[in-house]
Parts: C-alpha cells; structure tokens; sequence
C-alpha cells in the first residue's frame, strides 16, 4: 500500500477518441509509391558493413586487443575461476540469448499441496525472465483464496490495486502506461497483478472471469504467469491447466507429498495437453536425501526437473520486500536460473 496520489488509474478524459482511429479519416500513407518489389536486375551494391569499420572483438563498447598480454590475463582468469563459476556464466548465456517468442505464453504454477513454494516459483521465474532474456512479463495472482503475490513487491513498487479493478476498467485501458498504475511491480520490470482482498470480490472470480482478463493482458505482455491456489480439481485450476501453454508443479521434496504429485502427474499432463511440464523440487534439504527422487523422475521423463535448496535467506527478502536474485547464495540462484531456462526453452 502507497497511498500516493501518482499510483491512481489515469483520468479516463486522457483516453483518446475513438473516432480518431478510424483509418477512412487518415490520408493514405503511401499514395503513389509502387509496393511491388522491383523487377530482377543487376545484384544491389553490398551495404557497408559494421565489421567493415570495426575490426577485432568488442565488449561492452570497450575493445578486446588480441596481444600476448590480454591472452595471458585471459589464462588466467580461466585458471582462476571455478567449475561452478563458470557453469552459471553459461547458464547466464543460455537465459540471456534473444527469445523469439511468437504470441502470449501462458505458465500455470500448481500444486496438489498448499505451502509448498507455488508463489515463491512464480515469483523468482518470473522476476527472471524479465531481467536476463527481458521479455515482458506479467505474474497475476489466480489464488481464489487470499492470494499473496502483491505483497512479495517492494514497498516503493507496490499498487494499491487488484485485478477486479482491471477487469472494472478495461473497456478503457488501451496501452501499457495506462495499465501500469494497477500493477505493482520488481525493480527488474517484473509486473504483479494482485488478487482481490474481498471475500465477496474472490467469490465473483469465475474461470470465465479470469478468461477475460487473460484475452485483455496478453496484448501487452509476451508471458503471463498464473500463481494458482491448492489444488488441481478445482474448476480454476482446471481452466487455467488447460488454457496454460506450460505448467510448473511444485512439490516438497518429501515422500509424503512426492507419491502424491506423482498420482497427479498424469492428470495435469492430460489437461495440458502436451508434455511441457516442470517440476520444482522445492525447499529441498541439504545432503543427498533428494537425490533418489531425481533419480526417478529423470528415469521416468514426464517432465524436466529442478531442485531449489530451502534458503532462509530467499524467505527473508521475500518477506521483506527485498528480493534481488544475485544477492542469493549460489546453489539457490543456480536453481531460480534453471527454472526459468526451463521455462524458456518451451516458450512458443
Ligand atoms: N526455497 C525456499 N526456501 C525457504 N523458504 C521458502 C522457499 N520456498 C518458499 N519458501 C517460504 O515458504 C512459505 C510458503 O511459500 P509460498 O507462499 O510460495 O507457498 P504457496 O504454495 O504459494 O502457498 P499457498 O498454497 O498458501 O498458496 C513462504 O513463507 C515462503 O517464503
Ligand atoms: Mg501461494
């Protein structure tokens, strides 16, 4: 909660009229220029190059001499990191790499269990997919019950606005500058659509409801995260599975809760409609303990799979409003980044 003035909806009078839209008024943009591509001729004249210009190799604007000395330091520098160092590096890369994504990809997050990390993974994957490969990226909050994803935003990038509010004004939210004072948001540019805090308001929330609001905010984001509640029988999980384009299940790396998700594997396979599935091994302890776990979903490939150690450390940003992903120790950053690749490799 802000409280300040600037967080409003924009007055609707600076919402432009329609009627100056209607292409009839305009004169026309190309008016007696020939679009049709030119007759076969002579091949054109090469156009000049950058690499025409520039030569040797640039980084960040700065260029890299290939001489003995910047070899060496090179050397030394590849002597001096570690594996791990340089297994993230390439991690980094791979998240990082231009994605061609060709419409709204939906991801629902689920899980038959409560507590177990739905909201947390919705958060951090999405948090990293707008920081590394910067696509725009909306997380909105599907819990039909006191959903908490608004609250994981910094105080200074909160909104005082849920998504009833969107849905109440959206035959008048026409760009993204008008629909972002109903978001709350990440300093990477990750954006959070909060659920309704009113018992009556959650109540009113139906799948056809949430099907609206999802048509309507796809046309400004390339991914919409949907944190679901508990849960994969009820009529919203059910839509949200089988309007999703991918879904990532969260479990606790226990027996009790893994024999349980693993029943409903098939279930959510055959909502999805495909095999683009995840799976979060969350809160997993330290030691070996997950690793006959791993074991067996990889042998079984339903399904990639990802481990996330518990991380006091990520619990207390997020509940401080504080989250910055390189600020986590290794081996839970490690995990948050091959998630999202995860993710990212079965955009469409
Ligand atoms: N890897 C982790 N390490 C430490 N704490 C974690 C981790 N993942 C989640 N938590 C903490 O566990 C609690 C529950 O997480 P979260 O709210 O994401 O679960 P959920 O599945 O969304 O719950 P619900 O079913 O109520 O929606 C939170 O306090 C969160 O900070
Ligand atoms: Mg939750």
């Amino acid at each position: 909660m802000t409280g300040e003035p600037e967080e409003r909806p924009p007055p609707l009078s600076a919402v432009p009229d329609d009627d100056a839209e209607q292409p009839e008024q305009r004169a026309p943009l190309f008016e007696g220029v020939d679009l049709r591509p030119p007759p076969p001729g002579p091949p054109p004249r090469r156009a000049l190059r950058r690499s025409d210009l520039h030569e040797g190799a640039h980084v960040d604007g700065a260029e890299i001499p290939d001489r003995v000395w910047v070899r060496l330091q090179r050397l030394y520098q590849q002597l001096t990191t570690t594996q791990s160092q340089r297994d993230e590096a390439a991690l980094d890369d791979r998240l990082t790499r231009r994605r061609h994504v060709t419409r709204t990809n939906l991801v629902a997050v689920v899980s038959p269990k409560g507590g177990v990390g739905k909201t947390t993974s919705s958060f951090v994957v999405g948090d990293m997919l707008a920081s590394r490969p910067k696509l725009r990226v909306l997380v909105v909050d599907t819990n039909p019950d006191f959903g908490t994803l608004g609250k994981l935003a910094p105080d200074s990038h909160a909104s005082d606005h849920q998504l009833t509010d969107v849905i109440g004004q959206m035959d008048r939210i026409r760009s993204a500058a008008e629909l972002d004072p109903f978001l709350a948001s990440t300093p990477t540019g990750l954006h959070l659509l909060a659920a309704p805090q009113r018992p009556e308001l959650m109540e009113a929330m139906s799948p056809e409801a949430y099907g609206q609001l999802l048509t309507f905010l796809g046309r400004f984001y390339h991914v919409i995260v949907l944190d679901l509640g508990t849960g994969l029988t009820d009529p919203l999980a059910q839509f949200a599975l089988e309007r999703a384009d991918q879904a990532i299940v969260v479990a606790h790396p226990t027996w009790v809760t893994m024999s349980t998700v693993l029943d409903a594997l098939d279930y959510v396979l055959k909502r999805l409609g495909g095999h683009q599935l995840t799976m979060a091994l969350n809160q997993a302890p330290k030691g070996a303990a997950v690793k006959p776990l791993e074991a067996k979903l990889a042998n079984d490939s339903l399904s990639r799979q990802v481990t996330i150690p518990t991380d006091q450390r990520l619990a207390e940003m997020l509940d401080h409003g504080t989250y910055v992903a390189e600020q986590l120790r290794r081996r839970t950053r490690v995990a948050i980044k091959q998630l999202a690749l995860a993710v990212a490799d079965q955009l469409v």
